[in-house]
This record gives structure tokens, sequence and C-alpha cells, in this order.
């Protein structure tokens, strides 16, 4: 374990490379889990150190995130910055405070997220028991989302949360991720994104019926599109999904009783040879670090990355191509997300 005075001395002597990984969602779930491996990583490198900078909309709740980081990596330096992704005036402001903290990023996790509930369909639920419980512990059928929910700036509400937040911080930051020479976007996806669900005419899926799988095709298309603009200044964009894990997005929505049977059916499902049952957030982040830590030559900017289990609960992670990727109509969609964030930045 490297001392706090250590780290200090060794980052003024620049004996010591410091890395600063900024995690959006990181008071909790994966977020929380990707801030973990980080910080894991770091006290276990000594050549280096990760400031982990937990970027998450309530501040109580990133505090308490802040103070569990600190009592398991005592030696770790960890900072909050504020963040509503569904308030595009929000993201602004707090790309202006990352830009007067910090003169460089190397590690963006575009993480957080939501998946709205209207209401649980238990009789889908029953149904799916009896004939497809793969189906019933892999994807979040039994969550019925809201149609038409917008954020009070007019945006698709899951849209907001789920990408153009996180795009805006992209485009907000490129400037200090290029600094880094080697930096990373890492997306959150998931393993449900869905084509189906998305329709080029109403991309922020305000009539749509599912916004939650719009949103994660979305975030995979511009996560492998934004390649082709910023590889030349040296900052890499990807995909990945945690697997399934039990974390607040489908739990907040069950109650404590029913929390506590998805996660034994979750942990079920992986004892019987699920692979994507990863249950805990540490397991689901894996694909995230990963990405985050391996050489640049040794990963591939086309494919998705999934943590996956085995049912003895190793975790591992596994490659997928992006089968729905279609470069110009990635194209197309970066080009309407740029042209809503001028709109937004001359109104703000
Ligand atoms: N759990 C799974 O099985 C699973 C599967 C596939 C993909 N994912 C993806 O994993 C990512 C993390 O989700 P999770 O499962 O870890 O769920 P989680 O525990 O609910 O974490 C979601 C995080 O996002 C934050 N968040 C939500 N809305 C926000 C907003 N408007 N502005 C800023 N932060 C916001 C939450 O903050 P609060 O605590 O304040 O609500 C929380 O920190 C999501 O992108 C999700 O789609 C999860």
């Amino acid at each position: 374990m490297k001392s706090k005075r250590a780290i200090e001395e060794a980052i003024q002597t620049e004996a010591m490379q410091t890395k600063v990984a900024i995690i959006t969602g990181a008071n909790s779930g994966v977020g929380f889990g990707i801030a973990q491996r980080l910080l894991d990583y770091s006290s276990k490198t000594p050549s280096l150190c990760i400031r982990v900078v937990l970027a998450c909309r309530n501040p109580t709740r990133a505090s308490v995130a802040r103070e569990a980081l600190i009592n398991e990596y005592p030696e770790s330096l960890v900072d909050i910055v504020t963040v509503d992704l569904s308030s595009i005036d929000s993201v602004f402001k707090c790309c202006k405070e990352i830009k007067e903290k910090y003169d460089r990023i190397d590690l963006l996790f575009c993480n957080a997220g939501i998946l709205s509930c209207e209401y649980l369909d238990w009789w889908n639920a029953i149904y799916l028991g009896f004939t497809s419980p793969i189906s019933l512990l892999t994807e979040s059928k039994i969550v019925a989302q809201p149609i038409g929910n917008k954020t009070i700036e007019g945006l698709g509400e899951t849209f907001a949360c789920n990408v153009f937040g996180h795009y805006v911080m992209v485009r907000q930051l490129e400037d200090l991720l290029s600094i880094s020479g080697d930096a990373r976007i890492i997306w959150t996806s998931s393993d449900a994104c869905n084509k189906d669900y998305f329709n080029f005419a109403d991309y922020q899926c305000i009539e749509g019926t599912n916004p939650y799988e719009s949103s994660k095709y979305i975030t995979d298309m511009i996560a492998i599109a934004l390649n082709i603009r910023l590889n030349a200044r040296h900052i890499y964009s990807f995909t990945t999904s945690p697997g399934v894990v039990a974390t607040n997005i489908v739990g907040s929505h069950l109650g404590w009783v029913m929390d506590k049977f998805m996660k034994v059916g979750f942990t079920l499902g992986r004892i019987c040879g699920l692979r994507e049952e990863t249950v805990t957030a540490w397991n689901g982040s894996y694909s995230n670090f990963i990405v985050a830590t391996s050489p640049i030559e040794c990963l591939n900017k086309l494919l998705k990355y999934h943590s996956r289990v085995k049912p003895w609960g190793t975790v591992y992670y596994e490659e997928s191509s992006v089968d729905d990727y279609k470069e110009k109509e990635a194209t197309s969609l970066l080009n309407q997300l740029d042209r809503l964030l001028d709109d937004f930045s001359k109104k703000i």
C-alpha cells in the first residue's frame, strides 16, 4: 500500500504517473464498482496514482460513497463533482468545474443511467418464469417503461440521462482528454440494447415504447463512431456491458423483499450457467476495468466488451461484434447530437 505522503512526493518529483478518472453515477452499482477497481489497481501499482472523481447528482450519496472508498483504500485520492445528466445546464456547469480543477483527463466513464418504470408487469414475470426463465433473468422485460417522459429542458428523459448528457460531457471535455495521449471514453452500455426500439425520426424515444433499449443502441453506435473523430487526438472510445448486476436500477422499483428475491434469482442463474449473471458491481465493472487498463493495441474499438462470470463466480470478459453498427447511420446520429448541442449552447 502506498502512503498519501509518498504519493504526493512522487507526484512532485514526477516519479509517479498520475491519471484522472471521471466516473458518472459512481455512488452506487457498476459506477461504484469501477471506482473500487481503479483504486485497487492504483494501490497495487507502484508507479501509478489514479485520482478518481465521482460525478454524481446527489452530493450526500456521493459523500457516503467517497467515505466508503476511502475506508477501503485509505491512501487514495477521491474527489466529487456534482452533475445531473438530465439537465444540460448542470452538465455545462459540471464540465466548467472539471476544467477549473484538473489539467488532464485520462479516463471518462459514461456510466450513469436510468431505467424508468411505470409499473412492474408481474403477469409477464409469471408467464416468462414458465416459458422463458432465461429471458426473465437476463432481460428487464417485467419493467413497463413510461412513454413520453421528458426533462424540464424538453429532452426525452432516458435519452438525456443515458446518452445526451454524456455526449455533452465528451464534447466539453475533449481538450482535457486530448492532453493524456492515451485517453479512454468508456460507455457502460447493456446486453439489452435493441435496434428494434430505435427510430431515427424519434431518436430521443419520446413516443417509443422502450426508451432504455433505444438509448443503449444509440450508446453503442456513438461510442464506436466517436473513434472516427477522436483517435487523431489520441482519445479512444469503447462500449461495454456489465452483464446482469443486482443494483438499484431495477432494485429501486422492486421493494426490499423482491430486491432480495432478484439477487437470489440472479445468483441461481449464475450457478446454473448463465454467464451474463455477474450479480455484483465488482464483477459487473470488470469489462470497464479491462478497457481502461489494457494497452490500446490489445483492444478493438469496433467490438463491445462484456463482463461474464463462471458458475462458481470467477469473472472474465468476452468480446462481441456490434452487429447493427453502420458507420453512415452512426455518423448521422453524431451529427444530430451535435445539432442538438448547438441549440443548447446558444440557449445556455
Ligand atoms: N444493473 C444491470 O444489470 C445493468 C445491466 C446493463 C447495463 N447497466 C448499466 O449500468 C449503468 C449503471 O447502472 P447500475 O446498474 O449501476 O444502476 P444504479 O446502481 O442505479 O446506478 C446508476 C447511477 O446513475 C446515477 N444517475 C441516474 N440518473 C442520473 C442523472 N440524471 N444524473 C447523474 N447521475 C444519475 C445514479 O445516481 P443516484 O444514486 O443519485 O440515483 C447512480 O449513481 C447504467 O448505465 C445501466 O444502464 C446495468
